[in-house]
């Protein structure tokens, strides 16, 4: 709560700004009935027009008073409470950033959008909404209480009626709502996951002439997002009458046994008028506190949500007295190594007991079928994961003894999914290095392979990527991935499947220059290919999360079944094709 609250901090002024001018409102709100009995009571018995001319104007003034004061309210209410959802937007964005592939892992990305958008508006609703409501009902209702008390208790004992009437409906009317619009809340959540995932693959759901499907998915959501919303919406507006009868049902007795009092002469109709008007005012607070509840149960869940963004440790943190990664030779060592995706699961490791080690300057490469855990091995290096057991090395220390951003300097990885921003080329390698000049730039996009196809845009390094690199092809974005990774000039290089798309003419080439001008980086390179992997100075093998063989070309063909076997499947592809 407190990390919440501290998010309205900076706009303290504008809150409490919002809270007084609230309190101005209210104030003239509940003058005005007095105002209004003395011009009946005085003004029109006595027939003094002045009287009535001067505190009909007192009245105007009043109301102006609270008209301005209305507007200020919602002024800085609006103010702080957008202010508000910027920084906690903020904050949750921040936390984000910092949290592991495990942490993303488990909450989802479709999920941690949501809650950075519709549940913090959620809460920016609630906060507006809490600098006006939640401050009226509270204030006007002892206020008018107390002005319905004072001009005539007797007839005030009708409210310790219809007020208990009135509670007995709300609380059954939040009651009923409360899980209702809980529900509708998660069916919204339903409705956005869906969308989410929707537009953003969209051209794989059109790929795969998925539309209909897709289609139907969308509708259920959206039609049990209606329906669960109608029924929410139907438990308030059943209410609404009969809450207007017991209001309207508290006049009559009002009128009835008022009308006896004046009659009786010990009630005038100036006194009766207020006191119908603070009667309604009374009615009208509790009424607004109901609302208020179901407010505070729809945001109660966005709530829950973004605490638990906020209360997310990442589970990847410096060690303490982390030493940093510098002047490394680039020699990696995997000791004995098991990887679980989930610490908890244990069921068969993704990888069990792999070890190797790869030489500085070395070009490895590992090979190996789908699933076999090539991604998940290499992805230890960088600590994108960390070690179930074993340990990973770099120049003889334990990676999770480095600091990891420094870490990350050093080794530098072109995941298997691989994506660009939206903005220029040049934006997008200078990823690699903030401060890197034209020439550095222009050199990694010749070792990657990429300056001839940039400069044949006509815009050349200025071309703009759309989202995701949509615009450029699969072959093109994988060679700017690479000058991406290449300007952070790192000791390890990890390529994960990185030149798939690459003609194998081009591939070639880009091997050659590696050689040349990446001399004393070391190289890790997963590949489906033979052509890919057999001039690497080690060859790594992968079956079912174990290597199954590790040496070079000629050595594992005379001797790895595993790799004979991928070897023969490849040379029938070729010769077939
Ligand atoms: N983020 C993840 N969470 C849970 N399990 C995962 C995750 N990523 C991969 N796996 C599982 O780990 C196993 C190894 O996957 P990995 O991606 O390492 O294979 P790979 O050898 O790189 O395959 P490919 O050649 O298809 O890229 C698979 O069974 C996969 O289902
Ligand atoms: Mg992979």
């Amino acid at each position: 709560m407190k990390k919440i609250l501290s998010c309205l901090k900076p706009y303290r002024r504008a809150a409490i700004l919002a809270v007084c001018f609230m309190v101005l409102d209210v104030l003239a709100e509940v003058i005005q009935p007095t105002l209004m009995a003395d011009i009946i009571g005085q003004g029109i018995q006595s027939g003094d027009v002045g009287y009535i001319v001067r505190t009909g104007l007192l009245m105007i003034l009043v109301a102006a008073i609270g008209l301005l004061s209305g507007f200020g309210n919602a002024k800085y209410s609006a103010k702080a409470g957008v202010g508000f959802a910027a920084n906690l937007r903020d904050r949750l964005f921040r936390k984000v950033q910092t949290f592991s592939f495990r942490n993303i892992d488990s909450f989802s990305t479709a999920s941690l959008s949501i809650r950075l958008t519709n549940d913090v508006t959620q809460m920016q609703n609630l906060a507006t909404m809490g600098m006006r409501m939640m401050i009226r009902a509270p204030l006007m209702l002892p206020f008018a209480l107390v002005m319905a008390i004072r001009i005539n208790s007797s007839l005030a004992l009708i409210l310790g009626v219809s007020v208990p009437v009135l509670l007995v409906l709300l609380t059954l009317l939040v009651r009923r709502a409360m899980p209702m619009f809980e529900k509708m809340q998660r069916s919204v959540d339903r409705l956005n996951r869906t969308v989410q995932e929707n537009v953003t693959n969209m051209r794989v759901v059109k790929s795969f002439v998925r539309e209909e499907h897709e289609k139907r998915k969308f509708a259920e959501a959206s039609d049990g997002q209606m329906n669960t919303a109608m029924r929410a919406m139907y438990a308030v507006i059943v209410n609404m009458p009969l809450m207007m009868l017991v209001m309207n049902c508290t006049i009559v007795a009002v009128v009835f046994f008022g009308g006896r009092q004046i009659i009786g002469n010990t009630l005038t109709v100036a006194e009766m008028t207020k006191f119908i008007n603070y009667i309604m005012q009374i009615l009208m607070s509790l009424m607004m506190l109901a609302m208020m509840f179901i407010l505070l149960t729809r945001a109660s869940a966005s709530y829950r949500r973004i605490r638990e963004v906020l209360d997310t440790e990442s589970d990847m943190q410096d060690a303490e007295g982390a030493r940093k990664a510098q002047g490394l030779r680039g020699r990696v060592e995997f000791r004995d190594v098991s990887f679980h995706y989930h610490a908890e699961d244990d069921g068969d490791p993704v990888l069990s007991h792999v070890s190797f080690t790869a030489e500085p300057g070395e070009v490895v490469a590992i090979i190996g079928g789908t699933g076999a855990g090539k991604s998940s091995m290499v992805q230890l290096i960088p600590r994108l994961y960390d070690v179930t057991q074993g340990a990973v090395l770099l120049d003889g220390v334990d990676v999770r003894e480095y600091h990891l951003a420094s870490l990350h300097d050093e080794v530098a990885m072109v995941l298997q999914k691989n994506t660009l921003f939206s903005g220029t080329i040049r934006d997008n390698l200078r990823w690699g290095n903030q401060d890197a000049t034209d020439e550095q730039i222009y050199a990694a996009a010749k070792a990657a392979q990429a300056h001839d196809f940039i400069m044949s845009f006509p815009k050349g390094y200025d071309t703009w990527i759309e989202q995701g690199g949509v615009n450029v092809s699969g072959g093109q974005k994988q060679r700017l991935c690479i000058a991406r990774a290449l300007l952070k000039a790192p000791k390890v290089l990890i390529l994960d499947d990185s030149t798939s798309a690459v003609d194998t003419a081009t591939e070639q080439r880009l091997r050659e220059s590696f050689r040349n001008e990446l001399a004393g980086t070391t190289i890790f390179l997963i590949a489906q290919r033979i052509s890919s992997v057999q001039d690497a100075d080690k060859i790594v093998v992968m079956d079912d999360g174990s290597i199954v063989g590790i040496g070079r070309h000629d050595e594992l063909l005379a001797s790895c079944e595993a790799y004979q076997e991928i070897y023969a499947s490849q040379q029938g592809e070729e010769a077939s094709a």
